[in-house]
């Protein structure tokens, strides 16, 4: 078995595998500015605060440039650029001439595709692989199935009167931030709304990139606004009152003080919050491509996906096998550089992260359950975390019930059909579930008794621009992507 650190083998052994010689992407070809201001009115200019802060390379702790930091009069200052750009010109172009704006936007983010993913590398942590061949191709693609709408609402909805909201306020996550920023602005612009979006603390660098963007299509100004800052950032534009609609990404406590703020306002609102999804092997399952779902399930991205397949719920009949496969598959996951093609599990996106996975990693020791974490080494600067396998674990064990964010997955068995049922839906969110089995009444049987919003039969993880995903419970309300993610941002009469 591989313990890599790229180590070389002597003779080419296909039964005990081989490592791989280091293919760092270049970064070249990529030229960071030493500071970012805000995209105001079309025009990027310095915070009223005069503040800036800075944003790191969480895999080498590397300072990458100074960002600004927007408060209060900064977002007023957005805002009212927003509404005079949806009252005097937005919302009087033609949907189709509105749609071709989308189109260029989309087309501009694929010719500067690779420079996007290398940047969302650096600021962010994840894999190259996983920027250049996952995050970037949808963040496009939402773009363009978007723009496909923009002249086609009365099709979108049929015999209902449909009109857009105005001014949408949006606040985006660390752990895909281009996607992200796609999949709030896309459907906002083709509904016919103007934006403002504050990306995260972490990870504002891709954002700004998409602001030249937006620049360079000749958006009419006023119409995309993007804020960086911190949570304060985001509560100005919550509480902003000339602001029709929020859209937030993020944690299931911050979405609490979001929904609280929002009340009584007849702000429209959409809440995107975290998740603790169950993936739920059968014995009838294929058992190999069963356990690549897992390795995906829960290692994609580190880990930081909120529909993450976290807790694994294996039939007992097939669990010492699947167990085993898992933990002989562990050990050929590369961690490391996420620049490096061959890498599988980047950089923990932030200190703080990094903190509360190794928190979990504790709690779960300390609540009796057994760790499993594959045996590669780590790289001496940045924040990294072995991926790690939980067994013994007690249905009502915090590591099974809160949202750990990490490479970190909880292990539990079950024998019947309802018994895994109530297990699955014995959590306070309901975002994902995935169900690996032969039988494709079984597959039918779980998707409707499962409270998940979105359910994926012998795969897991798979997006489509198409397909709306959002929540039950804790992890929200409200759908983003296809013809539901446009009617979220649409008042829709009859
Ligand atoms: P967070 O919810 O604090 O951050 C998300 C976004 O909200 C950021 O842009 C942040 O600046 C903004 N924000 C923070 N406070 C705000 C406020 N009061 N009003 C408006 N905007 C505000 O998430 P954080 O602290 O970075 O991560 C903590 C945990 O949240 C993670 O460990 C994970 O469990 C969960 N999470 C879930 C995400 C998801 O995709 N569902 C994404 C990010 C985090
Ligand atoms: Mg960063």
């Amino acid at each position: 078995m591989s313990k890599h650190k790229h180590k070389k083998t002597e003779a080419f052994d296909f039964n005990g595998g081989w490592d791989y010689s280091p293919s760092p992407e270049s970064t070249g070809h990529v030229k960071l500015k030493e500071r970012y201001d805000l995209y105001i009115d079309g025009e990027f200019v310095a915070p009223n605060s005069g503040k800036y802060f800075q944003t790191t390379n969480p895999a080498t702790e590397k300072v990458l440039a100074e960002v600004a930091h927007a408060d209060e009069s900064d977002v007023d200052k957005a805002v009212k650029a927003a509404r005079k750009a949806y009252e005097n010109v937005w919302s009087k172009l033609s949907a189709k001439e509105r749609g071709k704006y989308i189109y260029r936007i989309a087309r501009l983010m694929q010719e500067k595709a690779r420079e996007l993913a290398v940047v969302e590398t650096l600021d962010a942590g994840k894999t190259i692989r996983e920027s250049r061949d996952v995050d970037v191709p949808l963040a496009c693609n939402h773009f363009f199935y978007y723009a496909g709408w923009a002249d086609k609402l009365e099709y979108a909805f049929p015999n209902r009167n449909v009109s857009a909201l105005g001014v949408t306020g949006q606040i985006i996550p660390w752990n895909f931030p281009l996607l992200m920023a796609a999949w709030k602005i896309a459907p906002a612009l083709a509904a016919g709304n103007t934006v403002v979006l504050k990306p995260a603390e972490t990870t504002p660098l891709t954002a700004m990139l998409l602001a030249e963007i937006i620049h360079e299509s000749g958006l009419p100004a006023g119409v995309v606004n993007i804020l960086t800052g911190y949570g304060d950032t985001g509560a100005a534009i919550v509480n902003h009152p000339d602001i029709n609609k929020i859209a937030f990404t993020g944690s299931t406590n911050v979405g609490k003080i979001i929904q609280k703020a929002v009340a009584g306002t007849g702000k429209k609102l959409t809440l995107e919050l975290g998740g603790k999804s169950a993936n739920i092997i059968f014995e009838d399952a294929p058992i190999d491509q069963a356990v690549e779902g897992i390795v995906n399930g829960i290692f994609f991205n580190q880990g930081h996906v909120c529909c993450a397949g976290s807790r694994l719920f294996v039939q007992e009949s097939v669990a010492d096998e699947v167990i085993q496969k898992l933990k002989d598959r562990l050990d050929t996951l590369y961690v490391g550089d996420p620049l490096d093609k061959n890498t599988d599990i980047g950089a923990i996106n932030s200190k703080e992260q990094l903190e509360t996975i190794r928190k979990y990693i504790k709690i779960g020791k300390d609540e009796g359950a057994s760790m499993y974490e594959s045996s590669c080494e780590l790289p001496k600067k940045g924040y990294f975390v072995r991926p790690t396998l939980f067994t013994d674990v007690a249905q009502s064990s915090r590591i099974a019930q809160e949202e750990i964010f990490g490479p970190v997955l909880t292990i539990q068995t079950f024998r019947t059909i309802d018994e895994v049922i109530q297990k699955a839906n014995n959590s306070p969110y309901g975002l994902a579930a995935g169900v690996w089995t032969d039988k494709g009444s079984r597959i039918f049987n779980m998707t409707s008794k499962l409270r998940a919003g979105v359910i994926w039969a012998n795969t897991y993880n798979k997006f489509d621009p198409t397909s709306p995903f959002g929540g039950y419970k804790e992890s929200g309300f409200g759908r983003e992507g296809g013809l539901q993610g446009l009617g979220a941002y649409l008042k829709i009469e009859r």
